[in-house]
């Protein structure tokens, strides 16, 4: 297969190229190189690639020339910056998407869309959500990817485009970027940094191993069914206390780095997902969070020169204004 994947130069998405590629696939990348974007995480890995924005048509029907199928992880994707400003958030996971959509229209070839289970919104203990629960999303971010999803759905509907939508958890494992929970607190906790956690810490979170996720969107892509929208679940929930623990023990780190700070405003409280309809069909997740954690760490311990130029860049910005005043109160 030729696939378009838009978003690969990103945590998930080159993982998923250096998979496809691995299999034999044949892979053109579009990526725009936000700040989240980095061409170092495909280093070695065959790929065709292409510099560009999602949301702009001729880049989007140049890249896809020739793809039977596209899959798309471009999009914002951290919440804390959707709460400092929304915009780049609509213009890349709303319209961009409608652009992806337009161009699997025109061309007939497949669009997988990587959504995530934030579009569900935060859930009553106990409970879990399938596939068919109405979206309630709190975040801009959540908002916007809920917005790509509707959109979908509408254009499998009224245009019987072909198209699919994975709503995966909470995913770590190297070549995250150090501002989502893991990887900055582990980057925090090996250089003797602050780790503020938000509120009282015991939001939870159900956590995948990226290899787990990147199985699931190649499983989807292959086997899944026009329309229909896919949980992907580790099967781990966690509270965020129980995580940090581990990573403080992990990386060796002074206890009294813990910082709790004002909470993150609309937090959603717990995530939970019923995986059961892609179980069903063959796909299961097989990393334990123990060994998969453990090897996160090594692989941040041992990749300094890949994280510490990051966090000497745009990086300092975000993060003083982001904690900055969190962390003096
Ligand atoms: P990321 O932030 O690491 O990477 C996003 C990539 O998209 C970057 O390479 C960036 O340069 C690119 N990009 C951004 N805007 C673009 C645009 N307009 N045009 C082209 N490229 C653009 O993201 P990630 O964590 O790998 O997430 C990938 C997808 O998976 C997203 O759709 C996200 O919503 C979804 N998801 C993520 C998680 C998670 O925990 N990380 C969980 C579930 C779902
Ligand atoms: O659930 C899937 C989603 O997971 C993806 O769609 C998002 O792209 C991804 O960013 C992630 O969203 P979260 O908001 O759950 O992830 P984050 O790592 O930002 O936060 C995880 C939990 O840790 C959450 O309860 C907030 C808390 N937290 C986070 C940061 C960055 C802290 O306590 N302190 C922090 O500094």
């Amino acid at each position: 297969m030729r696939v378009l994947v838009t978003g690969g130069c990103g945590f998930i998405g080159s993982r998923f190229v250096e998979r496809l590629v691995g299999g034999g696939d044949s892979v053109v990348v579009l990526d725009k190189l936000t700040y989240a974007g980095n061409r170092a995480n495909l280093d070695g890995v065959l790929h065709d690639f292409v510099e560009g924005d999602i949301a702009d048509r001729d880049v989007v029907s140049r890249a896809g020339d020739g793809c039977d199928v596209c899959v798309n992880f471009a999009a914002e994707t951290h919440v804390d910056r959707s709460i400092l400003g929304a915009r780049e958030f609509i213009h890349t996971d709303v319209l961009g998407t409608y652009v992806l959509l337009e161009w699997a229209r025109e061309s007939g070839a497949r669009l997988v869309h990587v959504s995530t289970d934030e579009v569900y919104g935060d859930l009553e203990p106990g409970y879990s959500s399938s596939e068919l629960d109405a979206l309630r999303p709190s975040s801009p971010y959540s908002a916007s990817k809920a917005g790509g999803d509707l959109q979908v759905l509408s254009f499998v509907r009224t245009f019987d485009v072909d198209a699919v939508i994975t709503r995966g958890s909470n995913t770590y494992g190297p070549y995250q970027y150090p501002e989502k929970l893991i990887p900055l607190f582990v980057t925090n906790a090996l250089t003797g940094k602050e780790l503020p956690i938000y509120g009282d810490g015991k939001q939870v979170r159900d956590w995948l191993h990226v290899s787990d996720h990147t199985a699931a969107i190649d499983f989807v892509m292959r086997n899944g069914s026009q329309g229909e929208a896919y949980n992907v679940g580790g099967g781990c929930e966690l509270e965020n206390l129980d995580v940090i623990d581990r990573i403080v023990e992990l990386c060796n780190a002074d206890r009294g780095l813990l910082r709790h700070v004002d909470d993150r405003p609309g937090h959603d409280r717990r995530y939970s997902l019923d995986c059961s309809k892609l179980e069903q069909l063959g796909w299961s997740a097989t990393h334990d969070f123990v060994s998969g954690l453990r090897d996160t760490v090594d692989w941040y311990r041992e990749n300094r020169a890949w994280w510490e130029p990051i966090k000497s860049g745009e990086y300092r910005t975000y993060y003083e204004r982001q904690y900055a005043a969190r962390l003096q109160t």
